[in-house]
């Protein structure tokens, strides 16, 4: 008996039931699933070719045919749905992801250099255009240094001034100034002239107010050489707040001690915020101290490798942070250390 008509019939099933799955499926587990189910090895119209040694001899070619017909349409209607389904996940990702490029940009804030460098700069040019050069010292230094050969002997009450962070290592201390640096140069140097400055970190161990910090920048001067006078001190010294503060700054040399000068003075401008008049800031004074100065003791040009009968020189040393302070009106020197942006910003 023929099994044609019935195994077409069959097969016309396979292809409808094949074609109206797919339709169904919506993503690409579902096209696998889908795939292994009506075109697999166990899928019934695979199921046909294998059995097809069964069917009676001459309806085999025609089963064969139809058989044929039927896996190419479902091959190619999956090739057409994994294109579509393709197509309609890139258009929806492209819609979800979608870039807004007429969005305007961040801009980023241009970076500045610190306050304090820039104060630190401005000093070494001032200084550059009158022959001085910087010179580096160490920011941990030994007792001997820091006091010692500064004139300050271990019992020497001004050492007080001078409290400082010592290290683990007995007599190694952080520098409390920049002062030491003076041996270092005189003592690399001599017995040349010197016409240097030597900026640094300096460290005290000190209450922490509005004026005062626990560590700070310093800038050394330091002129040796011979016939040098506390005229050439004075010149230099009023060339330099003049270039700083502006020509018509009023400044005042008052007398006062250091152990490695002598005699010794302290520079004053007049207060910015109450202009001489006497105000909270100046302690009622009118004047606000920025720097120490003086001729170089004959100690110290001994100990730095000079002979004080044919060499003498003068030497000063300030604070950077004040000359930052003064020219911007800060009211309080914290803010310099405390990383907040929106202070630093301002200059
Ligand atoms: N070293 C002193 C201090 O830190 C400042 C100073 C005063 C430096 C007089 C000098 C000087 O070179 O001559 O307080």
């Amino acid at each position: 008996m023929s099994e044609l008509p019935a195994m077409n019939e069959q097969l016309d099933r396979v292809e409808e039931r094949g074609l109206a799955e797919l339709r169904e499926v919506k993503d690409e587990a579902g096209l696998q699933a889908w795939k292994a189910a009506h075109l697999g090895r166990s899928s019934p119209v695979m199921q046909v070719f294998s059995k097809l040694s069964q069917a009676p001899k001459e309806e085999r070619p025609a089963i064969g045919q139809r058989a044929n017909q039927v896996k190419l349409a479902l091959e190619s209607a999956f090739t057409m749905r994994s294109q579509i389904l393709k197509e309609e996940a890139l258009s929806q990702a492209l819609q979800a992801e979608r870039l807004d490029v007429t969005l305007p940009g961040r801009t980023l804030a241009p970076g500045r250099l610190h306050l304090e460098t820039r104060t630190l700069r401005e000093v070494y040019r001032l200084f550059g255009e009158m022959g001085f050069q910087v010179y580096r010292s160490p920011d941990v230094e030994t007792d001997e240094f820091n006091f010692g050969l500064l004139n300050i002997p271990e019992y020497h009450p001004a050492r007080d001034m001078w409290d400082t962070f010592h290290t683990t290592t007995p007599g190694v201390v952080l520098r409390t100034h920049t002062s030491p640096g003076q041996i270092r140069a005189m003592r690399e140097f001599a017995p040349d002239p010197i016409r240097v400055i030597l900026p640094g970190m300096c460290y005290r161990y000190e209450q922490v107010t509005v004026r005062a910090d626990i560590q700070f920048y310093q800038v050394e001067v330091l002129a040796v050489g011979r016939h040098i006078t506390f005229g050439d001190l004075k010149g230099t010294l009023t060339q330099f707040a003049r270039r700083m503060y502006g020509v018509d700054v009023r400044l005042r040399l008052r007398p006062s001690y250091f152990p490695f000068t002598e005699p010794s003075a302290e520079m004053d401008v007049e207060c910015f915020i109450c202009g001489g008049k006497g105000c909270p800031v100046c302690k009622q004074s009118g004047w606000l101290e920025i720097l120490g100065c003086g001729m170089i003791h004959p100690t110290v040009l001994q100990n730095g490798g000079y002979d004080p009968r044919e060499f003498s020189g003068f030497a000063a040393g300030m604070g950077s942070g004040r000359i930052g302070m003064l020219r911007h009106r800060i009211n309080d020197i914290r803010n310099l250390w405390t990383n907040d942006i929106r202070f630093l910003e301002q200059f």
